[in-house]
């Protein structure tokens, strides 16, 4: 996983519960990397999941809402860093449709060593799309958060619904229905 992941993580949990709750997850995780992160550097996913349940634990808030907070999070962030990337599409569902093979590979080529999910389109039409969200690493909120933030930049609302093909989240479809009326 990549710094960048690392060091806006550690930012968002600082922003929301203060400087001593990073300090106290990072000295009760396990980390190879002694919580030291470079926004380029790439570290083992190990020590998100460590990190997460910590905090987790500390603040009494469910692993995989946190997650999806992080998602939420983290779009403004993609935003702010590759806003030339996401400028190349008009509608949600064109850059949704476009991870797999195009947004994922100009990411793969400015951070070497990501670990990136597959996305398979099962069906595709004008307002609605089906797809399969594949990782080991399970972060299928983190998904769904940056998918309601894909559309919350087009001011387009949507409806996603997903279902859990293996119970560790390493297989997960979505049903995309895009709201029409609001644009
Ligand atoms: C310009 C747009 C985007 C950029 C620049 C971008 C970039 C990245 C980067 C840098 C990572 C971390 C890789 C690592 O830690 O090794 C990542 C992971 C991820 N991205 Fe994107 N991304 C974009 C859009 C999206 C969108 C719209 C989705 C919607 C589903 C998405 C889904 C994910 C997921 C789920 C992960 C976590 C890795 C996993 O599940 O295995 N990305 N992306």
């Amino acid at each position: 996983m990549k710094g960048i992941v690392f060091t806006e993580f550690l930012e968002m949990v600082e922003e929301t519960f203060g400087l001593e709750t990073v300090d106290y997850i990072i000295y009760k995780s396990d980390l190879k990397s002694k919580g030291v992160y470079t926004s380029v550097g790439t570290y083992d996913f190990f020590e998100m999941l460590s990190l997460i349940s910590n905090l987790s634990e500390k603040v009494n808030i469910p692993v995989n809402d946190l997650i999806y907070a992080y998602g939420l999070y983290f779009f403004s962030v993609l935003h702010k860093n590759h806003s030339n990337i996401m400028d190349l599409y008009e509608t949600p569902f064109d850059m949704i449709s476009s991870i797999e093979n195009h947004i994922h590979i100009e990411v793969r080529k400015l951070y070497p060593g990501a670990e990136l999910p597959t996305f398979k389109i099962i069906k595709k039409d004008d307002d609605f799309i089906e797809l399969i969200y594949y990782s080991d690493r399970g972060l299928y909120m983190f998904a769904k958060a940056l998918m309601e933030k894909t559309f919350e930049h087009f001011n387009k609302q949507a409806n996603i619904e997903f279902e859990l093909l293996k119970d560790n989240g390493s297989e997960v479809r979505f049903l995309i229905t895009q709201k029409n009326g609001e644009s």
